[in-house]
């Protein structure tokens, strides 16, 4: 089985994902909908987005394997998988997922996790919040002719508005 790695993210317009290590904004339906595609599937985060899950639960995400990226390492409380290495991180969530019979794996931050992997990404399922919001941990920058657009609702009439998008690499 070939199994898809997958980048999960909700932006601003202007790519903004996060402010002092939280988040801008307050979408219920969002976090619905990722709980919705996460759960049971192994999740890569970098160190910082570990400890803003933290900050928030008191305990990593449940029901998922929560795989962690880090150099300089950190006090690990949860015991939860820690790579040195981005790659290393991936291979490992792969390998759980196909004991697990599963065919995705998801990368779900932050900023510097989604720089080092968009290239490697097969999917993006992206909340497009329809506002510009001050923050300073940004989406980067990626080339829309290499991705196909495969599913997409719209939710106009939420404040903020905002949009369900998925992206398959063309
Ligand atoms: N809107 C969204 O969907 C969303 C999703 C996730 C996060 N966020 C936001 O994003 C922000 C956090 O992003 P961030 O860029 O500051 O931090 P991050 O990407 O979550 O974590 C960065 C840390 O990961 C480790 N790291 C980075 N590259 C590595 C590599 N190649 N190998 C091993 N370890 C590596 C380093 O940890 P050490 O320093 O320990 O070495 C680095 O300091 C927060 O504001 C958060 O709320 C938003």
């Amino acid at each position: 089985m070939s199994i898809k790695t997958s980048l999960i993210v909700a932006m601003a317009e202007n790519r903004c994902i996060g402010k002092d290590n939280k988040m801008p904004w307050h979408i219920s339906d969002d976090l619905k909908r990722f709980k919705a595609l996460t759960t049971g599937h192994p999740v890569i985060m970098g160190r910082k987005t570990y400890e803003s899950i933290l900050g928030y639960l008191n305990k990593p995400l449940p029901n998922r394997t929560n795989i962690v990226v880090s150099r300089a390492g950190f006090e690990n409380t949860h015991d939860v998988p820690v790579f040195l290495d981005l790659e290393q991180a991936i291979n490992h969530a792969k390998s759980i997922a196909q004991n697990d019979d599963k065919n995705e794996v998801f990368i779900i931050g932050g900023a510097q996790i989604y720089n080092q992997s968009i290239a490697l990404a097969d999917c993006l399922h992206l909340t497009k919040v329809h506002k510009s919001v001050d923050g300073d941990a940004f989406f980067p920058d990626f080339d829309e002719q290499d991705w196909q657009e495969s599913e997409r609702t719209n939710h106009m009439d939420h404040t903020p508005p905002y949009s369900f998008i998925t992206l398959e690499r063309q």
